[in-house]
């Protein structure tokens, strides 16, 4: 599979009922999503740009504020709204894989709490159940949950998203709600599809990973910082999907509803960081994230000073291919103002993805972000990360030369590199 990915938030424009806008407008984000890329109205034009590059996968998200406006109270236009777009790619012969669930939500729900609210992973199921009934027909690949702990991380640790809640607790909570929600979702996806006789869904999360290294390479205890970090914030989450339990003494202690509930992993690959201890206490053992001044010898960083570093693609896919599932790619991108840079960083990241295929990982699909330059949540308009440069004044979509040769790998099936 090959293609592009979107979120509705960061390109339809003007989602007025969720979260975000309420936080955007309530001055606690520095930047509003406004119109966006105008997706809403212009996914046609868009999606047949996605063709002409030779895409044949397509991923983007439900925005739920939109399909249910209140609780229990589905809006049927909106319902009509992404059939057609799922018709549209299904006629361009691209797959579509939905998410569910991408950072945003419904105002109503935030209002209830939103993730914190024991009752969410109902609450959520009302709202899976209904979309898998009216749009699962042409659906295979579902997405539930978007970057769970990335989400958790920036709004209830860094608090730098909505709800801006800095509480360990409430993080805490969450990630649970979290893991429940994805639990009753993937039973309803299964359930509707079997009932209506639909091809047997493929459900996962897309899982984001951060390349870790210690700060000091031979530190016993930086290196123990590292793997705390990395069993936290890259496995638990799936371990407890695929395991059915989560259990972190004096911390979590959760049997699921069912087990093996991931039919392949989604992995959202970006960048890395260093790690350095920080004292014998959770927080020191857990370790803080060294400056950039600390790494100057570190690779190139994009625009908003990530590391590019195509090595932490061999760990990702490494990390989870202990599971034993088929791996999709689900994100793996660059934001910068140098398309050539664009070009390079997708031949890596592509190379390192074939080299885990050629040593016997089933590896299915690679999917760039983002198809479009879109509204990178606090960061605003200024990271653009499209295949496609959009004019913001006018809605012009440009095609990049970086998107020109994505598309010769793609039609070749194969990336030319030297493995050393
Ligand atoms: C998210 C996207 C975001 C991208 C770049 C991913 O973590 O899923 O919504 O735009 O990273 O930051």
């Amino acid at each position: 599979m090959w293609g592009s990915a979107t979120s509705s938030h960061q390109v339809e424009g003007d989602n007025s009922n969720n979260d975000w806008w309420q936080s955007e407008h309530a001055g606690k984000l520095k930047f509003s999503s406004g119109k966006a890329c105008d997706h809403y109205n212009l996914y046609k034009e868009d999606f047949k740009l996605a063709r002409e590059l030779k895409h044949n996968s397509h991923r983007f998200s439900l925005e739920w504020s939109r399909i249910e406006t209140k609780e229990g109270e589905f809006d049927c236009k909106a319902i009509g709204h992404y059939k057609d777009m799922i018709k549209t790619l299904v006629s361009l012969d691209i797959k579509p894989i939905v998410t569910i669930h991408h950072y945003t939500l419904p105002v109503w729900v935030a209002e209830k709490g939103g993730w914190e609210n024991r009752s969410i992973p109902i609450i959520f199921a009302g709202f899976v159940k209904k979309v898998v009934e009216e749009l699962g027909e042409n659906v295979e690949f579902w997405i539930t949950l978007n970057e769970p702990v990335a989400n958790i991380y920036k709004s209830y640790i860094e608090a730098v998203w909505p709800p801006h809640k800095s509480s360990f607790p409430c993080a805490i909570k969450v990630f649970k709600h979290m893991l429940k929600a994805h639990c009753e979702a993937y039973k309803i996806i299964h359930k509707t599809h079997k009932q209506n006789g639909w091809k047997t869904p493929k459900v996962s999360i897309a899982k984001h990973f951060l390349a870790l290294s210690p700060c000091r390479k031979t530190s016993f205890f930086d290196n123990l910082s590292k793997n705390v970090r990395s069993y936290l914030f890259n496995d638990l989450f799936v371990r407890a999907l695929v395991t059915g339990k989560c259990i972190v003494p004096g911390l979590i202690f959760l049997f699921l509803s069912a087990k093996k509930t991931l039919d392949f992993i989604g992995i959202n690959y970006y960048t890395r960081d260093f790690v350095n201890f920080g004292g014998l206490s959770p927080r020191g053992i857990l370790g803080n994230i060294c400056t950039l001044e600390h790494h100057t010898a570190a690779g190139k960083r994009n625009f908003l000073n990530w590391e590019i570093y195509p090595e932490g693609m061999d760990s990702a896919v490494k990390c989870y291919s202990k599971y034993n599932l088929p791996i999709l790619i689900t994100e793996n991108g660059i934001c910068t103002g140098d398309d050539a840079e664009r070009e390079g960083f997708i031949r890596e990241h592509i190379g390192k993805v074939a080299k885990s295929i050629s040593s016997g990982v089933n590896v299915i699909g690679y999917i760039y972000w983002s198809l479009l330059d879109n509204f990178e949540w606090s960061e605003g308009f200024g990271p653009r990360f499209g295949l496609i440069e959009v004019d913001y004044k006018t809605q012009k979509r440009t095609i990049r030369s970086s998107a020109r040769s994505f598309s010769g790998i793609i039609d070749k099936n194969t990336v030319e590199m030297s493995f050393e």
